[in-house]
């Protein structure tokens, strides 16, 4: 009888501590240490040298998918100021309007930003080879983008991956005329 209660009761531990160590350990750190990353070479003498992911990234504003960075709120907040442009004649253009995508079925409407975009991205990165400047003209499906087009070309690879469903279908239908007229006033903004 003891020796069942204490086995129950040292297997119980077990399997809690094996579960709960993952999360204990990713609490502490949620990047992987350069010699861990499965990229670079641990016996290098650069080891050491290079900042660790996790020194440099966890003082940005955090985001729980990629790696862990809102770089739109990094950005806007100032928390970093990546350079512009190369050459003085480059004009940097920044454009202020959503364009609400709406073939989305049952899921919420899909907002894209023109401006989280343009605050990176020239116009000629989009258009005109990768989209159309003209509302509706792509024919755009969650098809396409998995397989790597539109959207795809950049999120799940440089940008957030397409598992964070809601970061683009982000507008419930119930909302959608109230969100279209606030993002209309937002359109002044620099
Ligand atoms: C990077 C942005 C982005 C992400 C992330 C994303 N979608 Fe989409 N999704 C779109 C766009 C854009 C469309 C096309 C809308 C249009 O053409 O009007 C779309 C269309 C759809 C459609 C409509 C049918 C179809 O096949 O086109 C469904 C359903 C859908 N997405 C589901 C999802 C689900 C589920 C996820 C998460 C696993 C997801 N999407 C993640 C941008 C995204
Ligand atoms: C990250 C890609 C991307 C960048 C960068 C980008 N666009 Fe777009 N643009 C889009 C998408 C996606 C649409 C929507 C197309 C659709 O509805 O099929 C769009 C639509 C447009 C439209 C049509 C809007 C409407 O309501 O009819 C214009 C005009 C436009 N873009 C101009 C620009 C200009 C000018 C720039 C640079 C300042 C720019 N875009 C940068 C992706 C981009
Ligand atoms: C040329 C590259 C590129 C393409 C194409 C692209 N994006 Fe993005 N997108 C980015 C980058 C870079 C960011 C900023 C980094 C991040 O948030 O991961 C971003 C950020 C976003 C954000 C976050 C805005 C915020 O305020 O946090 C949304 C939403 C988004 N993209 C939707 C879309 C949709 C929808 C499409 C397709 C219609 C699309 N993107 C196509 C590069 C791209």
């Amino acid at each position: 009888m003891l020796k069942i209660r204490f086995s129950c009761g040292f297997y119980t531990l077990l399997l809690m501590a094996t579960l709960l160590l993952p999360l204990i350990s990713s609490a502490a750190s949620k990047w992987k240490s350069l010699e861990k990353d499965g990229i670079h070479d641990p016996d290098s003498p650069a080891m050491g040298v290079l900042q660790e992911p996790a020194a440099a990234l966890s003082k940005l504003p955090q985001n729980t998918s990629g790696n862990m960075v809102d770089w739109v709120k990094a950005l806007e907040d100032g928390a970093i100021h990546p350079r512009t442009n190369l050459w003085p004649e480059t004009k940097v253009r920044i454009r202020n309007d959503d364009v609400f995508l709406e073939k989305t079925g049952e899921m919420p409407v899909v907002r894209f930003p023109h401006r989280a975009h343009t605050m990176w991205l020239d116009c000629k990165n989009c258009h005109e080879k990768y989209f159309i400047s003209k509302k509706g003209a792509n024919p755009i499906t969650m098809m396409k983008i998995l397989q790597g087009y539109y959207c795809g070309r950049c999120h799940g690879a440089v940008a957030f991956p397409l598992t964070e469903c809601d970061r683009c279908h982000s507008v419930p239908r119930s909302k959608l005329e109230k969100i279209k007229a606030e993002s209309r006033k937002a359109e002044n903004r620099k």
